[in-house]
């Protein structure tokens, strides 16, 4: 199912490969974050995007403009199909990351990649929030990064499945929403805190679903996925 991301959140190549030569097929692409790329490099990165998987590089840059924009060329070349940078790194630093991303990709003739933003973490709640300095709901604060996300030329961001409904009021149908946050009824929650199951943020709009360990963590991962697709295919097919 093209909408399902699965996170590779391993920290081992061999895991990661092997994961994947099991999903190929069930999963849309696959997300490499921190975990995998700080561990092993980008070798792996190149390695699934070589052979046509869709790769989303989860590294959530947020640094100042020239950085971001640096390390978004370097990702570019990697062929990725998909990245990300955080919101609140601001208008001038999305901007910064979006031209690098087709300045890079022209330059050597590769696909623009999809540059997205992340909002507010979806393991966030609202008292996490207070925490840091941020006392407007987190509805509010996460229609409004949105926004501006927007508004810097990004293609969508990345948020909790409970705030697709305030961003598709606020943002074009066009606009990209990316939820991780994805847990069935009877799965563990761990440290996410604002979860749906996968359909029901399909339901509510969402564009693409990153799932890691509903699917990495499950005794049969292949399976785990397949029964996350079929139970999309059955909450969104005509009655
Ligand atoms: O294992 P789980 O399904 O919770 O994995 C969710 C993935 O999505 C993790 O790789 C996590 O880093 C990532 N993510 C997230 N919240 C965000 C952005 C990314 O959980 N706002």
């Amino acid at each position: 199912m093209d909408q399902l991301l699965v996170a590779l959140d391993v920290d081992t190549v061999a895991d990661a490969r092997a994961l994947a030569d099991r999903l190929r097929g069930v999963a849309g692409g696959f997300k490499i974050g921190s975990r995998l790329f700080t561990s092993e490099g980008p070798g792996i990165v190149e390695e699934l995007a070589g052979r046509g998987d869709r790769v989303f590089l989860d590294l959530k840059f947020h640094d100042i403009p020239t950085t971001v924009a640096g390390a978004v060329a370097a990702a570019t070349r990697l062929g990725v199909w998909m990245l990300n940078v955080h919101a609140s790194g601001g208008g001038t630093m999305m901007r910064a990351a979006r031209d690098a991303a087709q300045q890079e990709a022209a330059r050597t003739s590769r696909p623009v990649p999809l540059v997205i933003a992340v909002t507010m973490l979806t393991s966030l709640d609202q008292q996490a929030l207070t925490d840091i300095g941020l006392t407007e709901a987190m509805s509010a604060q996460v229609g409004r990064l949105a926004a501006l996300t927007e508004a810097s030329g990004l293609d969508g961001v990345v948020a909790s499945p409970h705030e697709i409904d305030i961003i598709r009021r606020r943002c074009g149908r066009q606009f990209a929403i990316v939820t991780p946050g994805i847990r069935g009824a009877s799965d563990v929650k761990g440290d996410q805190s604002r979860t749906l199951t996968a359909s029901e943020a399909l339901s509510a709009g969402a564009t693409y679903l990153v799932v890691g360990r509903p699917i990495i963590a499950a005794k049969d991962p292949r399976a785990a996925a397949e029964r996350i697709v079929s139970e999309c295919r059955a909450a969104i097919a005509p009655s």
